[in-house]
């Protein structure tokens, strides 16, 4: 969705940065700027900030920083179309509907009539959870060890104990059957005519990112068979693209994803404060789930259960998250059967405990490669070590490899060296090597003191913008070093030049966070100086670093018949000696 530049900064001026960061973080006036503990990493007291005048927050800790878009976008892990939204509506702003086909309108109007009904159905089985007719579910949820707010939170329900009870409150609604059938809700045949798809069975309803409910997973109360019944696939509800909890793990502001089986496990998890934990909902990984969690996170846990067949999921599991870029855990459930048994069992602070101890997922495939070997038979081991030293020699670094090598050494009988060779002749044999996912690793920003001076010299513009006229007779957008700096530069001396200040529009003009997060840097940049006189001196000295080495660069890049650039870097050069007589004034 494309919207307008002046429609983004209306969404953005109407939508104050202290109000809204206040919705999730407690803010305390210091100064001109506010200040609380920052969201995106732990810490203990506050280097958060936000100012009001620059529309921007920036974190001395961690360097996060942005404007009111960049912070929906980290916050919520959000696009920017959806943090527009969220802002457009929390200000009342109208966006423009986008121009649909006839065709596409049609399936757009489909799919909301649908998640309309899945809505109804939803609140109407939570509602039946709590009337008498309810109450055994209620009894079930409470001897499984939920809590009023879990069951709240989780939208949990009950399906009511008569067969047509959804079909015809939903008629009562006004739904009309091919709604109906669309839905999943409710199925047809000859003999019964319109039923529920659902009866007598405690509601799961499962939601996406948006916390929209897409779909229900419903469990008998008891040893019955099909323990669960799900939704169908319709419109609006694909297995291999959502997955259960998401929509309250991905702002669960933890450094990776839990991903379990099955509904009741990640309901545990939540409840027990793990409130990073997602699940499959009983189908397998597929790569668009890996996709999905590469959205929010770049390391997943895999906490299946410890039987065989949890076991063969999270064997499969592991090489699709590798292909989308994760790196994967797996967590040990034993003695116990899966999250759920096992927090019922020993508590938090042992499955903590696990968290923290999770098997890197290679050592994990070894672990369950070794099962197979009978490592009391010469001739069995042997093949073992060969398989394993095969498996090593997959990985592309020889530092990963070493890695391994040493790893495997210490958990299993043979020497660092023994195992070491096995690994070279297989690469000697040239067997393929696995293809690594390619991690992108943005390189450090080299800072070399220039760039502080050129951040500080922006930084002084927004704070004292009676500075303007002097820096820019000094300065132009074109001495500062990196590109981002020198657009940065610039679009804040046009806003300057008309009088006008505004260092969050700035921010908008770029997409990437990183970009963001740079700029909010760039506004946000200290010395630490005592006097109105340090400032003064400090704002000299900026001055006399940019320019010298803005003189500097232009000479490098000045072509010799380019007269006139000629003319203007030497006239450049005496202004910056006679540097010493200028005098600053805030
Ligand atoms: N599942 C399903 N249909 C079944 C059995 C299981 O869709 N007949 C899915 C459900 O999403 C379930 C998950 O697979 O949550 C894991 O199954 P299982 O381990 O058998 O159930 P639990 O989640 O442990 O449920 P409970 O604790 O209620 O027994
Ligand atoms: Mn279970």
């Amino acid at each position: 969705m494309f919207y307008s530049d002046d429609l983004i900064e209306e969404v953005r001026t109407r939508n104050d940065i202290v109000d809204v960061i206040s919705g999730y973080v407690k803010l305390q006036r210091k100064g001109s700027s506010y200040f609380g503990l920052c969201p995106f990493h732990n810490e203990k007291s506050p280097s958060f900030s936000v100012s009001p005048s620059k529309q921007m927050y920036y974190c001395f800790g961690c360097g996060a920083g942005g404007n009111v878009f960049t912070f929906i976008r980290e916050y919520e892990n959000f696009t920017f179309p959806e943090a527009v939204k969220l802002l457009a509506d929390r200000a009342g702003i109208a966006l423009p509907e986008q121009e649909y086909s006839e065709e596409n309108k049609k399936k757009r109007d489909l799919r909301m009539q649908v998640l309309e009904v899945n809505k109804m159905a939803g609140k109407y089985y939570y509602y039946l959870l709590h009337t008498e007719q309810g109450a055994r579910a209620m009894e079930y949820l409470k001897n499984r060890g939920l809590t009023d707010e879990t069951i709240r939170k989780f939208g949990l329900g009950y399906a009511g104990q008569y067969s047509d009870s959804l079909f015809r409150y939903l008629k009562k609604q006004g739904i009309s059957d091919s709604i109906l059938k669309e839905s999943g809700l409710v199925q047809f045949n000859e003999k019964q005519g319109m039923y529920d798809k659902f009866w007598n069975r405690v509601m799961f309803p499962i939601m996406d990112v948006n916390s929209k409910v897409i779909g229900f997973g419903g469990r008998v109360m008891g040893d019955a068979k099909p323990k669960y019944l799900n939704s169908p696939e319709t419109i609006i509800f694909d297995k291999s693209r959502n997955l259960y909890g998401l929509h309250a793990a991905r702002s669960s502001r933890k450094k990776n994803l839990l991903v379990c089986e099955g509904y009741m496990d990640v309901i545990s998890m939540h409840q027990a404060g793990f409130t990073n934990a997602v699940a499959s909902l009983g189908t397998a990984l597929t790569s668009q789930h890996a996709s999905l969690l590469k959205r929010y996170t770049n390391e997943i846990i895999l906490t299946y259960d410890s039987d065989e067949a949890g076991t063969r999921a999270a064997l499969r599991a592991i090489p699709l998250l590798k292909e989308a870029g994760l790196t994967a855990k797996v967590l040990r459930m034993e003695p116990y059967k899966d999250p759920d048994e096992f927090i019922k069992a020993l508590g938090k602070d042992a499955f903590q405990e696990r968290i923290d101890h999770a098997e890197n997922s290679f050592l994990f495939e070894i672990s369950v490669l070794q099962k197979s070997y009978d490592m009391n038979d010469p001739e069995s081991k042997t093949k073992f070590f060969q398989e394993t030293a095969r498996k090593i020699s997959e990985f592309e670094l020889e530092i990963e490899r070493e890695n391994y090598i040493e790893a495997i050494a210490g958990r299993y009988q043979i020497s660092f060296e023994g195992l070491r060779k096995m690994v070279m002749n297989c690469l000697m044999q040239g067997v393929p090597v696995r293809r690594q996912p390619v991690r992108q690793s943005m390189a450090p920003e080299k800072d070399d003191g220039i760039r502080k001076s050129q951040r500080l010299l922006l930084t002084w513009l927004t704070e004292y913008p009676k500075l303007y006229p002097l820096i820019s007779s000094y300065i132009e957008p074109e001495d500062f070093t990196d590109e981002l700096y020198q657009q940065v530069a610039s679009m804040l001396y046009q806003q300057l030049s008309r009088g006008e200040l505004n260092p969050a529009k700035i921010t908008s003009q770029f997409d990437d966070p990183e970009e963001q997060r740079m700029i909010a840097k760039i506004f946000n940049t200290e010395v630490r100086v005592e006097t109105q006189e340090d400032t003064k001196k400090a704002i000299k000295e900026s001055i006399r670093k940019v320019m010298a080495n803005g003189i500097e660069q232009r000479t490098a890049k000045l072509d010799p018949a380019d007269m006139a650039g000629l003319q203007k870097l030497i006239a450049a050069k005496k202004r910056l000696q006679e540097l010493n007589r200028l005098h600053i004034s805030l």
